[in-house]
């Protein structure tokens, strides 16, 4: 399976942080946000990425990452979205990338505290269709809501004011090839942009979309609230890692 990166936008909601560079440049505690979202493709075993970059600084995501050495890649790939057409716009360029493989799909300002693997594995074994994370969380009027019902999922509302579950559709997604057909046929949204819950209600709808529970927190970091809370969770994470560390240094002797 292969890895998108989506990072493009103007990341108007942090305005003035934004004004000069791109909002997935912007440090999460000891990183560049970018960073945590190939990790976590790289943690599940994905090593074909593609970057998807937009704006006036998508240079820059070049020269931050190179050809990925730091988080142990031979090779990049780098596409650029021309203006700003939505999630799903964005995704439409990983087409050629994609070249009939699957892909795990991944938004540039979402953080996770563990691992995706189990679901990539399992959605290498679905023979089609999509597969889609959820958290439960208590502002789910913030995200696409999943309304389930026994094992099956069966619609998503985008930001509802009443939202009918707890539970947030992460940006995290998995695809088969028949997702640009079904960009394709997107029309724009109120807000006048492609929206991925759009594509995520095209599977829905054909009866192939399959659901897991993500583990750990999971945050994005969209926001000046959900930037801090990244920082302060990847910060805390840190702090418990260097703790087991030592005393694994301590019990060795
Ligand atoms: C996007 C999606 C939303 C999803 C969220 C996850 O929202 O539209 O369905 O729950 O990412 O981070 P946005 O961050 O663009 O408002």
């Amino acid at each position: 399976m292969k890895g998108v990166v989506l990072a493009g936008g103007t990341g108007s909601r942090l305005y003035p942080l934004t004004k000069i560079t791109n909002k997935h440049l912007l440090p999460v505690y000891d990183k560049p946000m970018i960073y945590y979202p190939i990790m976590t493709l790289v943690e599940a075993g994905i090593r074909d990425i593609l970057i998807v970059t937009g704006g006036k600084n998508a240079g820059d995501f070049l020269r931050l990452l190179g050809n990925g050495s730091e988080f142990g890649l031979k090779h990049l790939n780098y596409t650029y979205q021309e203006g700003e057409g939505g999630i799903a716009d964005a995704l439409r360029l990983a087409e050629h990338f994609a070249d009939g493989d699957k892909i795990c799909v991944i938004l540039g300002d979402n953080i996770i505290e563990g691992s995706i693997r189990q679901a990539v594995e399992d959605f290498k074994r679905q023979p089609r269709g999509a597969k889609v994370l959820l958290k439960e969380v208590d502002d789910a009027h913030r995200f696409g809501v999943a309304e389930l019902e026994g094992d099956r999922i069966v619609r998503i509302v985008e930001k509802p004011k009443n939202p009918k579950s707890r539970y947030a559709v992460t940006g995290i997604y998995m695809y088969d090839s028949t997702v640009f057909e079904k960009i394709a046929r997107l029309v724009p949204s109120e807000r006048g942009e492609l929206e991925i819950t759009d594509v995520n209600n095209a599977y829905i709808q054909e009866g192939t979309m399959t659901y897991a529970f993500l583990e750990g927190w999971w945050t994005d970091a969209g926001t000046f609230d959900s930037l801090l809370r990244a920082a302060n969770l990847v910060a805390e994470k840190r702090r418990a890692e260097r703790a087991a560390q030592q005393q694994a240094q301590f019990a060795k002797g």
